[in-house]
């Protein structure tokens, strides 16, 4: 019997419409567009401004489009799986008020955090559900409103964020496309560099709490930095040569955008042309959970059935890890 893959048969995103640029952001910290581009490589992220907008609703949306783009009916999802760590709140889990709000009634759905790796964690959860032949739809959302918890008077961190809702389907197939391999990996002594302070059962939410600002990101740059260019690059070099892939054979480097100069390095270990890496950090900046899918969105008509793709991504916690796949689909056309 032919073994069934899990392969990506559409993408949905959702970016909200403010243009938050670093000519603002200039007037908010003590940082220049020119410091911004050269360290990061972002000019503009999204902002989602509206009242009581939340990251689900960024999802929803995301959720909405993909289901309309691949003609497939709420009612058919099977799971959906939610990545994030900007939940809507602590709980319900935000995946839940996704389907809601889609409209998604006949499936279970969870949340699941490993921060900017959340996405590839997420698909490679869900691909065991299409795998083993249990479902046939099943939805993997990557959404972050990072501007709840980003700290706009810290100009080490505020530059880097965006906001973002991100959905793609996953469905069975027994082609030689889809899902093919991950190596995924954490170490929770990460933690210590990347994280939220407060607001958790280690640190419940006081008065305290908020007046140090302990509910935005904090992060140790130079030493994330560091770990993120050795580990994202290695995983990523460990793909290509378990698989014989090379220069000549791999399509594209999907790596997260969390900073050019790391996106650059990956590449350079990689072996690979810059043409070979997809990249839109300038459009966006770092939307967490959103990135991946984000740059599949964007450059999903230059996508032909059975380009190598790598995905390759680092965050908190720490997390980082990479997936191999084949493109299941040309451009824009729906699969199936
Ligand atoms: O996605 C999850 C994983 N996260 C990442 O992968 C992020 C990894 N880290 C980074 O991308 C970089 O470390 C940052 C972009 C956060 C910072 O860049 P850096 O080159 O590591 O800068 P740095 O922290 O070493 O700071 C260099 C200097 C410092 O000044 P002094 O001490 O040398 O006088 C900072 O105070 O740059 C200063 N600085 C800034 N200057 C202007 C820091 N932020 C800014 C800013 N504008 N926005």
């Amino acid at each position: 019997m032919k073994k069934i893959r899990a392969a990506i048969t559409g993408v949905g995103a959702f970016l909200p419409e403010y243009r938050l640029t670093n000519e603002e952001i200039s007037r908010m910290v003590d940082t220049t567009d020119e410091w911004i581009m050269q360290r990061i490589g972002i000019k503009e992220r999204r902002i989602l401004t509206g009242k009581d907008q939340a990251t689900s609703d960024m999802g929803a949306e995301a959720v909405k489009q993909l289901l309309q783009k691949t003609h497939t009916s709420p009612a058919e999802i099977d799971l959906l799986i939610c990545a994030t760590i900007t939940p809507d709140m602590p709980f319900p889990a935000t995946a839940n008020i996704i389907a809601h709000k889609a409209d998604i009634h006949n499936a279970w759905s969870f949340d699941l955090n490993a921060a900017c790796s959340g996405f590839i964690f997420a698909l490679v959860t869900a691909s065991q559900f299409v795998e083993s032949g249990q479902y046939k739809k099943v939805v993997v959302v990557g959404a972050d409103k990072m501007s709840a918890i980003t700290n706009y008077k810290d100009r080490t961190t505020c530059p880097l964020f965006g906001d973002a809702g991100t959905a793609v389907l996953l469905e069975p197939t027994d082609e030689e496309i889809g899902i093919i391999d991950h190596i995924h990996h954490v170490d929770g002594l990460g933690r210590h560099h990347l994280h939220m302070k407060a607001g958790g059962s280690l640190r419940p939410a006081s008065r305290e709490t908020v007046l140090k600002g302990e509910h935005y990101v904090y992060q140790e740059g130079q030493t994330v930095f560091k770990f993120a260019v050795s580990k994202m690059a290695d995983v990523a070099a460990e793909m290509m040569e378990k698989h014989g892939l090379t220069s000549e054979n791999l399509a594209w480097l999907v790596p997260h955008q969390a900073n050019m100069r790391i996106i650059d390095a990956t590449a350079r270990r990689m072996g690979i042309d810059p043409k070979q890496v997809m990249i839109n950090i300038e459009k966006y900046g770092n939307t967490t959970a959103a990135t991946i899918p984000l740059c599949l969105y964007d450059y999903e008509e230059q996508l032909r059935k059975g380009d190598n793709i790598i995905l390759a991504a680092f965050g908190a916690g720490f997390t980082w890890g990479s997936v191999y796949l084949k493109w299941a689909y040309d451009g824009g056309a729906v699969s199936c």
